[in-house]
């Protein structure tokens, strides 16, 4: 009766956001070269990811991995349907990626005053100023924005961010800065499920026509669990992170983002539908390590999908 059962996803759409090649390889301290991030966003978009975070336009001091950001937007296959997002910080950035053809800017700021002067090197207001410009040259280049904001579910530097703090920022972006989308982002791995179900709830009542979704590290294992927490809170949203690579630089030992085929393939259990082809996912996350040199966190990887039956292992005979 009522409310339908929050386990069983009944064929309800579910969007995957792949943030992989900007969350995941900003901060691998080798550099993977301009024609294997293509061949890597191409083949992400192949396998069928609503919107792919392909770069950022940021300092090429601050973030040195992805200098090479207008050479790969430029070059990705462009697919319908599959929104291709880039990660900016100010003006300067959103005029970059407009002039490189991005679908979408993702703007970024951070909930937190410290993190916000560590990560962007300048106070929440002069950032939320910057990104102001930047959704109006967006806007202007009928561009889509989304913000994302930085630390909702608590900051490593000041502990917990009130959720009147986050809906405050919230409320500044949509109504003034006219985003269209917020992702709100749990940067170091520090939401646990029964805060994100309330925040997902008290956004949805509050802009019930904005795009949310959510972004989780799985920094204390409890990534999984938050997004099965928004979704029950009526979230159909989600970036995740091919091999659950990513990290943040501002908080030592903070590790990936939600692992992109971890969550497909409990999604796709559960009777979700992601449009997601989990054997291409597998099947890009299998070059993740030679790509990036070291070993990746994801799960299904290495020991396969749950029905992938491994009877001649185990010394039973073929029946
Ligand atoms: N893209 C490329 N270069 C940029 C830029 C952008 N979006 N924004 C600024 N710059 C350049 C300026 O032109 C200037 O270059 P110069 O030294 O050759 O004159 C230099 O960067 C410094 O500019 P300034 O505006 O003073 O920036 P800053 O040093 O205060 O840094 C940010 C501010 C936001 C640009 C920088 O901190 C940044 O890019 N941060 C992103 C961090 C990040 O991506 N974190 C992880 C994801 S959230
Ligand atoms: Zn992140």
């Amino acid at each position: 009766m009522g409310r339908p059962d929050p386990w069983n996803g009944m064929g309800r759409r579910v969007h995957l956001h792949e943030v992989g090649p900007r969350d995941g390889l900003q901060i691998e301290p080798a550099f993977v070269p301009t024609e294997d991030k293509i061949a890597l966003v191409d083949a992400l978009s192949a396998a069928g990811f609503s919107k792919i975070e392909v770069t950022a336009f940021v300092s090429m001091k601050a973030i040195p991995a992805l200098r090479d950001a207008e050479q790969v937007l430029r070059a990705v296959a462009r697919r319908p349907g599959v929104v291709f997002a880039a990660l900016v910080p100010d003006a300067a950035g959103a005029q970059r990626a407009v002039e490189a053809g991005a679908d979408e800017l993702n703007l970024v700021m951070s909930a937190s005053e410290s993190y916000n002067r560590a990560n962007l090197r300048r106070r929440r207001d002069q950032s939320f100023q910057s990104l102001c410009e930047a959704a109006a040259i967006a806007q202007a280049a009928n561009v889509r924005v989304n913000v994302s904001l930085s630390c909702v579910f608590g900051c490593p530097m000041e502990g917990d961010v009130a959720d009147a703090d986050v809906m405050h920022w919230c409320g500044r972006l949509i109504d003034k800065l006219g985003a269209g989308g917020i992702t709100l982002c749990d940067t170091t791995g520090m939401a646990f499920p029964t805060q994100v179900a309330r925040l997902t709830r008290a956004f949805g009542e509050r802009w019930p026509a904005t795009e949310l979704t959510l972004h989780f590290h799985d920094t204390r294992g409890m990534g999984l669990a938050d997004v099965l927490a928004a979704l029950d809170a009526g979230a159909n949203r989600f970036d995740a992170s091919l091999g659950g690579l990513g990290g943040c630089p501002f908080a030592p030992g903070a590790t990936g983002n939600v692992c992109s085929e971890d969550l497909v393939h409990a999604l796709e259990w559960m009777g979700f539908d992601t449009r997601v082809d989990l054997a291409r996912v597998l099947a890009c996350a299998g070059h993740l390590p030679a790509l990036v040199g070291h070993d990746v966190p994801s799960r299904p990887l290495k020991a396969g999908r749950r029905l992938d039956l491994r009877r001649q292992a185990a010394g039973l005979a073929d029946v």
